[in-house]
């Protein structure tokens, strides 16, 4: 009787002593490829045909991947407070208020870390003295500290803890306290900022 197939060897099949057997693979680990082909096939159509699973064109469903994340964009976007309105915000001077400014620049929101705690400069520039990159007008610094600058590693609020209307008001008045304090050993002024804007 001839052998069954799965007795037979492979012919020149060997390494080290080691030979194998032509046998089908077991049904149970096909059916598994075959899954995962099925599978691969379902994921393309879900995300790079129906726009990362977006089911909107069937009225009903869960949105899809694109659409949330255009609409969590558009949140971080609207709650940077580049779009805040600070035309009537006057800089508060009561000692009170500027505590609590101190408070957040000192503790709170980090703000020392890259400014010094004497407002000198470090990481960032020094606001203390007239020269400002981005403005020197309350407004501007308003909204210096409500969007951050990221890129150069300011997050919103400085370090990204939100602060209400009030300790914004707080925080950025104690800064314009500090103007013209003349801290020793400033941060030496950056080209870039070789731009004199006096605060009003
Ligand atoms: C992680 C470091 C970091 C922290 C924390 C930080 N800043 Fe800044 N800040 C910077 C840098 C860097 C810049 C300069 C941005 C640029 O080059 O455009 C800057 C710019 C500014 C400006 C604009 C200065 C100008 O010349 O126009 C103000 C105002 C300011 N920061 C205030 C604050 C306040 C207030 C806080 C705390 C609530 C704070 N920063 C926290 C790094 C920081």
């Amino acid at each position: 009787m001839a052998p069954e197939k799965k007795d037979i060897l492979l012919e020149g099949h060997e390494a080290d002593g080691i030979q194998e057997y032509d046998n089908a693979l077991p049904k149970w680990w096909l059916y598994g490829f075959y899954l995962t082909i099925v599978l691969g096939a379902i994921y393309l159509f879900y995300y790079h045909v129906w726009d990362g699973g977006d089911w909107n064109f069937l009225w009903f469903g869960p949105r899809g991947e694109v659409a949330e994340y255009a609409e969590e964009m558009s949140h971080v976007k609207s709650t940077a407070g580049a779009a805040k309105d600070f035309s009537t915000w006057v800089p508060r001077t009561d000692a009170a208020s500027l505590k609590i400014g101190e408070t957040i620049f000192q503790q709170k929101n980090l703000c020392f870390t890259c400014h010094r705690p004497d407002l000198g400069g470090l990481v960032g520039p020094n606001l203390t003295d007239d020269y400002w990159l981005h403005g020197g007008k309350f407004q501007d610094i308003l909204a210096d500290i409500s969007h951050g600058y990221p890129e150069k590693g300011m997050l919103k609020f400085g370090n990204g803890n939100v602060l209400s209307d009030e300790e914004l008001l707080d925080v950025a008045s104690y800064v314009v306290s500090k103007h013209g304090s003349n801290p020793p050993n400033p941060k030496p002024i950056d080209p870039a900022r070789d731009v004199l804007f006096k605060p009003e």
